[in-house]
């Protein structure tokens, strides 16, 4: 399972800029790196301000390394252009204060890649009061979206939004009344991390009605199994890490560059431009669950999932989504 994957390999301009949340380990780690490799401006955005330092010096040696040793002898550049900002998705306060820093910077932004994840939580709620899956991997990353639509539609042409979905999404089931699982007796985590998977999908699909005939594409991937540290909730860690020892012996589980592949083809393949509302697996078209393409279930999340925000909301971010939203 895709153990040849690749990616194409392009020279992107070095103003053309990526933010990429989660981009200090796993799969948004690599897509940084390979990304700031073909000369674009990478910006990850992360939890841990110790963490991300590390990682961007960890890309830089990786980069420096494969040039000493003639990996990249046609690359003429001297370091990779990359930067760290600071958002912890599990705080709707902290995810404005990110957002507001961004826009300070007074950046364009080209290529918005929704990566950072937790997966398989216990059940456990946000400072919000959101179930934390629900807001790290969905909520927040919505309000980032919303708030970053205006700067993205002043960026240019060939603007991408990708979201870092599933295939669990396939697992999901769209229950309003439960959504926060709060009600639920016995609360399933692989469920309900499917469901925030899927609620990407759903919003990829809600933004393609809305920002139909504007310079921004919106698409959602499953990356493949790949061995990163999502598994860091699994209950019981060493039957899975077994698992994963046995799945990358029968070439099912993917190290992190072939796990980047699906993203770095969405954000870098200039095939792609224009092309959106696709669900990406293997690095192609793919379809997803017919529940995540239910018109009527997406329309109500959307409306839940502004609600939910509704206190974030500037008159700037709903100016930005109203000059989109056909309004229903
Ligand atoms: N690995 C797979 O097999 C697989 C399969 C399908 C889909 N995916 C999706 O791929 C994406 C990347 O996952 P991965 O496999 O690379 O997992 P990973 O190695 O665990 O990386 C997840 C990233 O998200 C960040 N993150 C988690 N909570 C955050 C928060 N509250 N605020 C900001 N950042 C936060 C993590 O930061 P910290 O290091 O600080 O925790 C880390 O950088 C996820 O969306 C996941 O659902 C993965």
């Amino acid at each position: 399972m895709g153990s040849t994957l690749s990616f194409p390999i392009v020279q992107l301009p070095e103003d053309r800029i990526f933010l990429i949340t989660g981009g200090n380990t796993g799969i948004g780690y690599e897509t940084a790196k390979q990304i700031a490799t073909m000369g674009g401006h990478v910006i990850i955005a992360c939890r841990n301000e110790v963490k991300a330092k590390a990682a961007v010096e960890k890309m830089q040696q990786e980069f420096q390394g494969a040039r000493k040793d003639g990996k990249l002898s046609d690359i003429t550049r001297e370091k990779l252009n990359v930067q760290y900002m600071i958002v912890d998705l599990a705080s709707l306060k902290s995810t404005m204060a990110f957002i507001e820093n961004f826009i300070a910077s007074g950046n364009p932004l080209h290529v918005l890649i929704c990566n950072a994840g937790i997966g398989f939580a216990p059940r456990s709620y946000t400072e919000d009061g959101y179930e934390s899956m629900f807001q790290v991997n969905y909520l927040s990353q919505f309000l980032i979206m919303a708030h970053l639509l205006p700067v993205m539609k002043r960026s240019g042409d060939d603007c991408r939004i990708i979201l870092v979905s599933s295939i669990a999404h396939k697992f999901a089931s769209f229950c309003m009344s439960t959504i926060q699982g709060k009600e639920v007796s016995n609360f399933n985590r692989m469920k309900y991390y499917g469901n925030s998977k899927m609620y990407q999908i759903m919003q990829m699909y809600s933004m393609v009605r809305r920002l139909q005939g504007s310079n921004i594409t919106v698409t959602a991937l499953h990356p493949g199994i790949v061995d990163s540290e999502l598994s860091r909730n699994f209950q019981d860690r060493f039957y899975y890490k077994h698992i994963y020892t046995v799945g990358r012996l029968f070439g099912v589980v993917r190290n992190l560059y072939q796990g980047s592949a699906t993203s770095l083809t969405c954000a870098v393949n200039p095939e792609l431009r224009g092309t959106t509302g696709v669900y990406f697996v293997d690095a192609k078209p793919a379809t997803s669950s017919r529940e995540s393409r239910n018109t009527e279930y997406q329309e109500q999340l959307w409306k839940y999932t502004l609600d939910c925000l509704k206190d974030y909301l500037t008159d700037d971010a709903i100016m930005g989504l109203k000059e989109v939203t056909s309004e229903r």
